[in-house]
């Protein structure tokens, strides 16, 4: 192996900069020459390559968003994308591709690697954080930390106003980032996708912190409730319970900016060093991902389709707590 590429793809996460460092830094030590391919998969269908030196990724560890750009590639879904895409790999030399991305991302590799037995390794960047094969993603604990600040400083003026928040959370498809942080601002109530929602418990939940004398409160939401969201949710506590005084806050794309944790550039670094190694030594088709503070490879179809699950359990806890 000797030229590799590497790119972002889907949805930003804050440690995405980390990654991209430690590959190129990683690969220029072992003697490889690293071309980084700009928004995505759709750079490598249109030709954007960018040779990368180590100074090429100087100042950027503690930067959010992807110097590399990103986007969600709707050609790359079709075969002939993916076939202009892999010209252009051969054009430039390349001999193995890492991205960093999510679900789409190894989706669209996993079928790459089959179509054109192309090694591509991966490294799960995505603050979602449902992806099978590590027990977190890159993005994940700075989402986190966002969200917290916001809820904190939400609940000030919620409780100056006696008033019931309803604050939505990313997560289309998992509750990762609402139980997370709901347990951490102490929320009076999560909703999450992977659970229905039943309007008259969480109506009974309010009316019993109410009679205790709590006059203010904080639903967490994530965007993929089955209710609908926020709006809808708080829209249907109105409906039976007019006399509280509602808001709805929506954090949105506020979740996936700013400078990465501590726990995000050192995971990010961590698995872009493993996976130029595991390209090296001929492994393909894998995410690099860290379980139990162990390296972990774990299959791409593996990564997108098995359920890492949520722990049900800790929204128990985090009902009792609040309570
Ligand atoms: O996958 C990351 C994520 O932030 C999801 O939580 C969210 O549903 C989605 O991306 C939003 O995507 P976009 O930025 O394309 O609107």
């Amino acid at each position: 192996m000797k030229k590799i590429g590497i790119l972002t793809s889907g949805g930003d996460s804050p440690g995405m900069n980390a990654c991209i460092r430690a590959v190129v830094r990683t690969s220029v030590h072992y003697g490889l020459e690293v071309y980084g391919i700009r928004y995505g998969y759709n750079g490598m269908i249109n030709d954007d390559f960018v040779k990368l030196e180590n100074h090429s990724v100087s100042n950027i560890i503690q930067r959010g968003g992807t110097i590399l750009k990103t986007a969600r590639s709707q050609e790359f879904m079709e075969y002939e994308g993916r076939k202009k895409a892999y010209e252009n790999l051969k054009k430039h030399g390349l001999d193995g591709l890492i991205v960093i991305g999510g679900n789409g991302t190894f989706t669209g590799a996993d079928i790459f690697i089959k179509e054109f037995d192309f090694p591509i390794m991966g490294t799960p960047g995505t603050i979602d954080n449902d992806l099978y094969g590590t027990d977190m993603t890159i993005g994940f604990d700075t989402a986190l930390n966002t969200v917290m600040e916001a809820v904190d400083k939400i609940r000030d003026t919620a409780d100056s106003h006696n008033r019931l928040f309803f604050i939505e959370v990313m997560g289309r498809d998992a509750g990762f980032i609402a139980l997370r942080s709901g347990i951490a601002t102490g929320a009076e109530d999560i909703l999450i996708p992977e659970t229905p929602t039943y309007i008259e418990e969480l109506i009974e939940t309010l009316e019993k912190g109410y009679r205790k004398n709590k006059q203010s409160g904080i639903i967490i939401v994530a965007e993929g409730d089955e209710l609908g969201g926020a709006i809808e949710v708080a829209k249907k506590v109105k409906e039976k319970l007019p006399n509280y005084d509602t808001r709805v806050t929506i954090l949105g794309h506020i979740q996936r900016g700013g400078s990465p944790s501590s726990f995000d550039r050192i995971l990010a670094s961590t698995v872009g060093y493993a996976a130029v190694k595991a390209l090296i030594a001929g492994r393909r088709g894998e995410m690099v991902g860290v379980i139990n503070r162990e390296i972990a490879y774990t299959p791409f179809h593996k990564a997108i389709k098995y359920n890492k699950g949520i722990n049900l359990d800790l929204l128990d806890m985090a009902r009792i707590l609040s309570s």
